[in-house]
């Protein structure tokens, strides 16, 4: 009969699963561990050998769990559960059963995400569940709950991580969305259809079948935002341009193409919280400087189709840190992203979503940090306070606290005077290169 492996005693269960594991190490060591699995590109041509399982887990830089698994797999939606049954040979008598609680999302922080078990199985349980749908392709199953409502992480937390995911996949695999929502899946359909020819499945309203693979994801791929480790990947932050350029059917790939002499300058326009108050001082001085200006509004948005048209049309995005800055994924190569990070030392998080991931991209950045005296801070604040004299006293009592006061309730005036030499500096960036 078989006996019963803990976890930590695996080493002495591990004769016939020569290549069953559950790690939960550093990213960092994903290149050794890679060698153990078939590389991915020619995973499709792979014959598939019944006597191996593979059962690969992560925690990845976010904290999320991200698992790779080979092997006989049914999946159990009503308990949120994915079955890998063990198969081995007649001499053996030890068998790994063992289950493990994940979370397929890219921030293990995140709230809304469906836990996940992975639970190994012997082939001679009684209780085994039995297959109601066979698939020949893999799966990659996934929470699109957590950060879904924002717009930047729409891109950072899912697609992107998808793309780093599924790619090599080369479209013939099924997506099993958790925590599923049918708005975000038709915003996003253009993408998700380019990764994918299968429609997305809403798992957890699955519960009258079991589905079976024989290879398959259980979380999604990442490093940090929007930014693709290409040696691990072997994809690009490049090739996701190009994939959403190639989604909206996006003609320019490079800014400034024939012989354009006014560039055109969007101008992300927030309505609630960090407004850029005075636009039309900003419009009148760029256009003084030969852009023709484009204002978008957010509501514009919600037509990816029509609005991913509008940027890519733009040869500089800019707008006050926050979600709509993402839109600088559709611009053309060449062009010139400029961020104006309010008040606050808010540096490191205006690096963190739109700095470094820029950096990576063949486009231009610049960075305007907003002064006191163009902040609305300046006006709610005596001037001796500690929100504007010493923001790291701030900083210290919490993100809640950094959140509410410096990114919730901030207005900016910006000093066009002094803004115009961004502008300036752009406009040189595009028509010198
Ligand atoms: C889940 O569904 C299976 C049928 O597929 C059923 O036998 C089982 O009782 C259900 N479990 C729960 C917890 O609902
Ligand atoms: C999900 O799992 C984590 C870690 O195992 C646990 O702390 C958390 O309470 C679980 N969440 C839910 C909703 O069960
Ligand atoms: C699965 O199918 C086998 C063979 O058809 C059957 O004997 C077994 O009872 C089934 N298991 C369950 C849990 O329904
Ligand atoms: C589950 O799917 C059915 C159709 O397949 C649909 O009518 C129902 O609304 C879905 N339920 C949920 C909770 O999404
Ligand atoms: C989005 O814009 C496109 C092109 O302008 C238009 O054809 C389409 O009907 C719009 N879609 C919606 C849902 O309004
Ligand atoms: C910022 O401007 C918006 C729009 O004018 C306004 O609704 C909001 O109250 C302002 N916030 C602050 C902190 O001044």
């Amino acid at each position: 009969m078989a006996k019963l492996v803990s976890h930590f005693e695996r080493t002495t269960g591990f004769r016939f699963y020569a290549l069953l594991f559950c790690l939960v190490l550093s990213f960092s060591i994903w290149p050794s561990l890679k060698t153990l699995l078939p590389p991915t590109s020619s995973v499709k041509s792979q014959a598939f050998d019944t006597k191996r399982e593979v059962l690969l887990c992560q925690k990845l830089s976010g904290e999320g769990d991200y698992c790779e698994i080979e092997g006989d797999i049914r999946i159990q939606p009503n308990t949120s559960t994915v079955f890998v049954v063990l198969t081995h040979k007649d001499d053996d008598d030890e068998i790994m059963l063992n289950s493990w609680t994940v979370k397929p999302y890219v921030r293990g922080i995140a709230t809304n995400v469906k836990n996940w078990t992975i639970k190994t199985v012997s082939h001679t349980d009684n209780m085994l569940i039995n297959c109601t749908v066979n698939h020949n392709n893999p799966a990659v199953l996934f929470s699109a709950g957590g950060n879904y409502g924002n717009y930047y992480h729409s891109f950072s937390d899912l697609l992107s991580p998808l793309y780093m995911t599924s790619y090599s996949f080369q479209q013939d695999v099924d997506f099993l969305a958790s925590d599923y929502h049918d708005w975000w899946i038709n915003k996003f359909r253009s993408v998700l259809s380019k990764l994918s020819r299968h429609p997305v499945v809403d798992i957890d309203n699955e519960s009258g079948q079991v589905h079976c693979y024989r290879k398959m994801v259980v979380g999604l791929k990442f490093y940090s935002d929007l930014i693709v480790d290409e040696d691990a990947t072997r994809v690009s932050i490049h090739g996701f341009r190009q994939l959403l350029r190639d989604s909206y059917s996006l003609k320019r790939k490079r800014s400034m193409e024939s012989g354009r002499t006014s560039p055109r300058l969007m101008i992300v326009s927030r309505k609630r919280t960090r407004v850029l108050l005075n636009e039309d001082e900003i419009v009148r001085v760029a256009k003084g400087i030969g852009f023709k200006v484009i204002l978008a509004k957010e509501e514009e948005a919600a037509n990816m189709s029509r609005f991913t048209h509008i940027v890519n049309s733009c040869d500089v995005i800019m707008g006050i840190h926050g979600a709509g800055l993402a839109n600088l994924l559709f611009l053309p190569d060449k062009a010139v992203v400029i961020q104006l990070v309010p008040f606050g030392q808010l540096s490191y998080i205006a690096r963190n979503y739109f700095s470094a991931p820029v950096s990576k991209m063949k486009l231009r950045y610049l960075e305007y940090e907003v002064s006191t005296e163009e902040s609305s801070l300046s006006k709610t604040y005596p001037a001796d306070d500690p929100v504007l004299k010493d923001p790291p006293s701030i900083h210290m009592k919490g993100w809640e606290m950094i959140d509410s006061v410096y990114l919730q309730n901030q207005n900016i005036t910006v000093d066009v005077g002094r803004f115009k030499d961004t502008l300036v500096k752009a406009m040189n960036l595009l028509v010198h290169h």
